[in-house]
């Protein structure tokens, strides 16, 4: 149901602290905190014990201690201490996931220990760089994460739930060209002379007609990466108003999906009130679509065996991104995880 041998966003770096917190990710309950030395710890969170959530426990130096009758687990998922006899059973362990944090976003990984490969974690280095500015914004999404994925390789719907922020009747009007590269699906539109929607009119202070673009790469199964921006009638996108819009889409079970996201942007960095108008208008952007994405939700849950969705040329994006999170899941299902992702690596 997962695509588990990938890297999720669990949070944002502010979010893990030293105290921890939890989240659900692909159905496993997840404890974050930080060791002293700063660094991001993810185990899972459920005591071996009798099933208490760590996270309802306490930090002692880098390791936890269940708040029910106290097994301590390092930062490995290791038990170091049984506070009411000396032995440590022998498979007394949480499961603990391999984290990396960078620019601002804390990922793990869910699968099979040795296939975590960081280099695999997407770029964001937009998130950093003195040059751009980022707005961010957590939702939770009352609707499978697929749905999310389909939303964002399929903007049109711009053209009728954003009307009064990125939307425009132009959208739909013009078509996508879709490149398919391993993982990674991007959906490309060109709109040339057409105005700027409100609120990219509004923050880059323009009128009058420009060559609009927004490129939607998906790098399965988890992150989109929207390069977006306006630029003058004919003239390389390098040259214009560029817009990152980064999206880690992080599933919670079945019907629910975290939703972490970044909006940076090359132009008016250093302008407060753009940044404060993106902070408002965006977050009208993300409720627009969780609301829509929600009621879709309910529809694809009612919806009789045997119907299915009907897609058009618009739905290319979708459609590619569909295979290759099915060929993603297949080879899910031929590999397993082992005891040995389970097991602390020190045991
Ligand atoms: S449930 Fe955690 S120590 Fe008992
Ligand atoms: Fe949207």
């Amino acid at each position: 149901m997962y695509a588990l041998n990938a890297w999720y966003v669990a949070a944002w770096s502010t979010e893990v602290t030293r105290e921890p917190a939890r989240r659900t990710i692909c159905e496993i309950p997840v404890v974050l905190y930080r060791a002293v030395d700063g660094r991001a710890v993810a185990l899972e969170d459920r005591c071996p014990h009798r099933g208490y959530p760590l996270s309802a426990g306490r930090l002692v130096g880098d390791s936890i201690e269940c708040g029910y009758h106290g097994f301590t687990f390092d930062c490995e998922g290791v038990c170091v201490r049984v506070p009411a006899q000396e032995i440590i059973p022998r498979r007394t362990f949480v499961r603990s996931f391999p984290v990396v944090e960078q620019d601002g976003w804390v990922w793990i990984w869910t699968g099979e220990k040795d296939l975590a490969d960081v280099s695999k974690v997407p770029d964001t280095h937009w998130m950093t760089d003195p040059a751009w500015a980022t707005v961010t914004h957590s939702f939770h999404f009352d609707c499978r994460a697929e749905l999310i994925h389909d939303n964002l390789l399929d903007l049109t719907h711009e053209s009728f739930i954003h009307t009064t922020t990125v939307g425009d009747d132009y959208i739909y009007k013009h078509g996508i060209t879709v490149v398919v590269d391993g993982d990674v699906v991007s959906a490309d539109r060109l709109m040339p002379s057409v105005a700027a929607p409100p609120l990219y009119a509004t923050t880059m202070q323009l009128d009058g007609l420009w060559d609009r673009f927004h490129c939607t790469e998906f790098r399965a199964p988890s992150f989109h990466v929207l390069h977006s921006g306006i630029t003058g009638e004919g003239r390389p996108r390098e040259e214009g108003y560029l817009i990152k819009v980064l999206n880690g889409i992080t599933p919670i079970d079945a019907h629910n999906a975290h939703y972490f996201y970044a909006f940076s942007r090359n132009f008016g960095v250093d302008q407060q009130w753009a940044t404060d108008e993106l902070v408002e208008g965006l977050k009208t952007v993300l409720q627009e679509d969780a609301d829509a994405l929600a009621l879709q939700e309910i529809g694809l849950q009612t919806r009789p065996p045997g119907e299915f969705d009907v897609l058009i040329a618009q739905d290319a994006g979708v459609a590619k991104a569909r295979k290759v999170m099915a060929r993603l899941l297949a080879a899910e299902r031929q590999g397993t995880i082992t005891t040995a992702d389970l097991e602390p690596s020190s045991s």
